[in-house]
C-alpha cells in the first residue's frame, strides 16, 4: 500500500510517500527556519502563508522522487492536530481535496502519534507494551502504549516543553533559533558542574515535568555572576558553554530519570525516544544507559525523522488505515487533539493543576 503523508502543523511543509507503513519511497521537508529566524520563533501567520505557497510543489517533489504518479497513491494521511490552526488547515484542506479528487481514502493523524511512529523505519518492529518519551518544541509527553493504538499518558509537562526550554535559554544566551542544536554544540565545551540547575519537583507528587523554572534559574545565574551575552562575548565565552552544559544536563536528567522510573513500574518491552529533542546526543546516550540498566531495547528515529516530517505521518496513517479507520470530508484542524485514549485522569487533574498543553 502506498500512502502519501502530508505534514504542515508548524514550520515544516512536508510530504512523503511510504510503502506498507515501513519503507520510505520519498520524504521531502521544506523548513521555514530562515523565514522565522529574525523573529526568534515561529510566526503563525507567516507559517500558514508559506505552507500555502509550498504545499503543491512539495507534494509533487515527493511523488517525483518516489517515481510514482499521483494515481498510484492508495490513500492520504494528513496531520490534523495539534499545532497552529492556520498551518494545519493548509495541509488538511489540500489533503481532503486531493483524496476527494482521486477517490481514495483519507486519514487524519495526530502529530504526536506521528512522532511515535517515526521509529518504525530504522528499527526492529515495536514490541508492545512500549513506553514512549515524545519530546519536541511543543510537547513533552511520556506514554505507556500497551498495544498498537492505545495510549496512556504517564507524564507530561506542566508548563514549557523540553524543546521550548532549550529554545528559551538559547535566546537568553544570545544564540539563534532553534536553540536545541545551538545549546548542544556549546555544551560540548562546557562544564555542567560550574552551572548547576535543579530539576523541578511537582508538589502534588505526580511524575510530571516542569521546565519553566529553568529560565528563571538561568536568569538568576547570569545576574548573580554579572554576565550579559551581548557585552561578554556571548555564545563563545566559557560561562555560556558552562550554562549550556548545565541546562542540557538538567533537562536530560529530568527526562530520563522519569522514563526509567516509569519503566520499572510498567515493565514495557520497548522504550522509544522521539521528537525534535531526540536529536540531542546527550539525551540519546543517557536513554541508552537507562535502557541498559533496564535490559530493554531503546529505539530512536534518525535525525531526519526526529524533527517534523511527513514519513512518520504516513506510517501512523497506514496503521490506522490497516485497522479500518477512515476520515470523512468533514475532517478539520483540531489544535486541542489529544492522543491519550486510556484511563485519562484529565477532569480530576484539571481541577488541581493547570496544564498548558
Ligand atoms: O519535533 P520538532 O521538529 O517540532 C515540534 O513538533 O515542536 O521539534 C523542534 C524542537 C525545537 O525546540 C528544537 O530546539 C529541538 O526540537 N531540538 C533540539 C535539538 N534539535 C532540535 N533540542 C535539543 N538538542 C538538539 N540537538
Ligand atoms: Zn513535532
Amino acid at each position: 500500500m502506498l500512502v502519501l503523508g502530508i505534514e504542515t502543523s508548524c514550520d515544516e511543509t512536508a510530504a512523503a510517500v511510504v510503502r506498507d507503513g515501513n519503507t520510505i519511497r520519498s520524504s521531502i521537508i521544506s523548513s521555514q527556519i530562515e523565514l522565522h529566524r529574525p523573529f526568534g520563533g515561529v510566526v503563525p501567520e507567516l507559517a500558514s502563508r508559506e505552507h500555502l505557497a509550498k504545499i503543491e510543489s512539495i507534494v509533487q517533489e515527493a511523488l517525483d522522487k518516489a517515481h510514482i504518479a499521483i494515481d498510484d497513491i492508495n490513500a492520504i494521511a494528513v496531520t490534523n492536530g495539534p499545532g497552529l490552526v492556520g498551518a494545519l488547515l493548509v495541509g488538511v484542506c489540500y489533503a481532503k481535496a486531493l483524496a476527494y479528487g482521486l477517490g481514495i481514502p483519507l486519514i487524519g493523524v495526530n502529530h504526536i502519534e506521528g512522532h511515535f511512529y517515526s521509529v518504525t523505519f530504522e528499527n526492529p518492529p515495536i514490541e508492545y507494551p512500549a513506553l514512549a518519551l515524545i519530546v519536541s518544541g511543543g510537547h513533552t509527553n511520556l506514554f505507556f502504549v500497551p498495544e498498537e493504538g492505545k495510549y496512556k499518558l504517564v507524564s507530561r509537562t506542566r508548563d514549557d516543553a523540553a524543546g521550548e526550554a532549550f529554545d528559551k535559554v538559547a535566546k537568553m544566551l544570545g544564540l539563534g533559533y532553534p536553540g536545541g542544536p545551538a545549546i548542544e554544540r556549546l555544551a560540548l565545551e562546557g562544564d555542567a558542574k560550574k552551572a548547576r540547575f535543579p530539576i523541578a519537583k511537582i508538589s502534588d507528587g505526580r511524575p510530571d515535568f516542569s521546565f519553566s523554572g529553568l529560565k528563571t534559574a538561568v536568569a538568576r545565574f547570569l545576574r548573580e555572576n554579572d554576565l550579559t551575552p551581548a557585552n561578554d562575548g556571548g555564545a563563545t565565552s566559557q560561562w555560556a558553554k558552562d550554562v549550556a552544559a548545565g541546562v542540557q544536563e538538567s533537562i536530560v536528567r529530568s527526562l530520563v530519570q522519569t522514563m526509567e522510573k516509569a519503566a520499572r513500574e510498567l515493565a514495557p518491552h520497548t522504550l522509544i525516544v522521539s521528537g525534535g529533542v531526540a536529536c540531542n546526543l546527550a539525551l540519546r546516550s543517557a536513554a541508552e544507559k537507562a535502557a541498559n540498566r533496564l535490559g530493554l531495547p531503546v529505539y530512536f528515529p534518525s535525525n531526519h525523522l526526529s524533527t517534523d516530517n511527513a514519513a512518520m505521518i504516513a506510517a501512523a496513517g497506514t496503521a490506522k488505515l490497516d485497522a479500518g479507520q477512515r476520515s470523512g470530508l468533514d475532517l478539520t484542524a483540531d489544535i486541542t487533539l489529544r492522543l491519550q485514549n486510556l484511563e485519562s485522569e484529565d477532569s480530576e487533574l484539571k481541577r488541581r493543576a493547570r496544564y498548558k498543553l
